[in-house]
């Protein structure tokens, strides 16, 4: 086996690509037509023919590298996703590697302790009770905390609702759904929520949409305007939707007001705080999260502001009672009675084959400390904020809402085209890579500081390159 040729030629291109991409030497982005890089790469020939090793998979590694986005490039300040820190990547290796599918814990006992034990640490962040180590001591039927790690936040919102839907509805897998269940949300929920809505039969008008501020922040003073709305309608609410924070400009609702209105109400309460729930590993910034104990559920994704390679997601439950009960099928050469050292998360997900997630945040984590994650957050934080003093006093800027995160929206000043026309312009020189967003029905430049090798010095510069691109623009309309 060339494994050990070929993993070095691997991780020398991998270390170069990192250096070509902090030091901004390459650009941030580059869009390449498909069937140019199908065609560049050979993939054809590799497919029908193999070979892939040696010189020519140093060859493919030139070849494939300058196709992809680099994340570790300063003016990467897209999407949401985590610029990871290299220890992920190589437990990303050892996991792919042992290819433990740890979801019944004798197909890989490590990965499903290490599962066990970062969810642990998650819960213990919140303040819920952790999950027993001794489990053969404790009986089953104790409240404690408990979780699952799944591929993404949006599984894990799916899988937050059907724990609330079998909670409200216990038979719902044998007599199928009754027709008058509900969401409240938000409606600048991320769209993973309107499609569990899909997914669950409930349908995305079975959400009744939360009155929100000018900044997007439910309203908790008029929750029970929306309930009675719901209540009238001969609806019951599965669940009531929160963020922490709100994808497109990263502010958080007020969970506490919140969690004290469901508790009255007996609803259950899911925060979806797969960006911004982070924040509680921060003394600083772990406020904005004030009242999250009062939740029933939360989504929590590593892969955002945790510095892992995607993808590990934590879905993490008040009581794990609620999470084992959440699905009702019987798979008998999975699920049967066994005696076991250990812990099996398959009664907890939708996934069969689930890979070991917990390695790589864990890796991370084990890395950085927790005092790394925390400093880590603080930066970011700090630097949307220092961002957004900038812009608003810049002339030409606005900016919709103060950030609360790492998330800042702004708007040069034209219309709703030039925002998109900009950001074409920008993806085309390659430099600096944003997103765009629509905003309270106006269209936004958007950056997510997820790099913590971007500084007020890239923002300077890139506000600089938009300001002479909205004039070259205007001068060529
Ligand atoms: C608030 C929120 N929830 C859920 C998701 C979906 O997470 P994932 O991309 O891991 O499926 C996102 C992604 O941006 C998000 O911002």
């Amino acid at each position: 086996m060339a494994f050990l040729s070929d993993a070095q030629i691997v991780i020398n291109a991998l270390d170069e690509y990192y250096q070509e991409s902090i030091s901004a030497q390459k650009p941030a982005i580059t869009q390449q037509p498909l069937e140019k890089i199908i065609s560049d790469l050979q993939l054809a020939s590799y497919s029908h023919e193999g070979g892939l090793t040696g010189e020519r998979l140093a060859e493919f590694m030139r070849d494939y590298l300058p196709t992809t986005t680099r994340l570790h490039h300063p003016g990467y300040m897209s999407h949401q996703v985590a610029v990871p820190h290299y220890a992920g990547s190589l437990a990303a290796l050892i996991d792919t590697f042992t290819n433990n599918v740890m979801a019944i814990y004798e197909m890989g006992p490590g990965a499903a302790s290490i599962e066990y034990h970062v969810i642990n640490v998650l819960l213990e962040k919140i303040g819920w009770q952790p999950a027993p180590l001794n489990l053969h001591e404790v009986p089953y039927s104790q409240a404690y905390a408990g979780g699952v790690l799944t591929h993404g936040g949006s599984l894990t919102n799916l899988t937050a609702l059907v724990a609330a839907r079998t909670k409200l509805v216990p038979d719902v897998w044998d007599s199928g759904i009754p027709q008058d269940l509900a969401i409240l949300a938000p409606a600048g929920s991320h769209y993973s929520i309107a499609r569990a809505a899909g997914i669950l039969g409930i349908g995305r008008r079975g959400i009744y949409e939360l009155e929100v501020d000018e900044t997007g922040a439910i309203i908790p003073e008029r929750l029970p305007k929306a309930y009675a709305r719901l209540r009238a309608d001969g609806r019951r609410a599965i669940a009531l939707v929160a963020n922490a924070c709100s994808t497109a400009v990263g502010i958080y609702d007020p969970l506490n007001e919140i969690g004290d209105f469901c508790s009255e109400h007996g609803i259950w309460f899911h925060v979806d705080g797969a960006h911004g729930a982070s924040a509680l590993f921060s003394k600083k910034h772990r406020t904005l999260l004030k009242g999250i104990e009062k939740a029933d559920s939360l989504t929590w994704d590593a892969h955002k502001l945790m510095r892992t390679p995607t993808v590990c997601a934590a879905l993490l439950l008040k009581d794990h009672r609620d999470l084992d009960a959440a699905f009702k099928q019987e798979a008998s050469y999975l699920f049967h009675d066994k005696e076991q050292p250990g812990f099996d998360f398959i009664h907890r997900t939708v996934e069969c084959t689930k890979a070991g997630l917990g390695l790589k945040f864990f890796f991370v984590l084990a890395a950085l400390g927790e005092k790394g994650i925390a400093d880590y957050i603080d930066r970011q934080y700090d630097l949307a904020g220092k961002a957004y003093d900038y812009l608003e006093h810049l002339d030409g800027f606005t900016c919709p809402v103060r950030p609360q995160s790492n998330i800042l929206c702004f708007r040069v000043q034209g219309d709703d085209e030039l925002q998109i026309r900009i950001r074409d312009r920008l993806n085309e020189q390659g430099q600096f890579y944003l997103s765009t967003t629509s905003f309270m029905g106006t269209r936004y430049l958007r950056v997510s500081l997820m790099n913590p090798s971007t500084g007020m010095q890239d923002i300077q510069d890139l506000a600089e390159r938009i300001l002479r691109l909205r004039k070259d623009l205007s001068r060529n309309q």
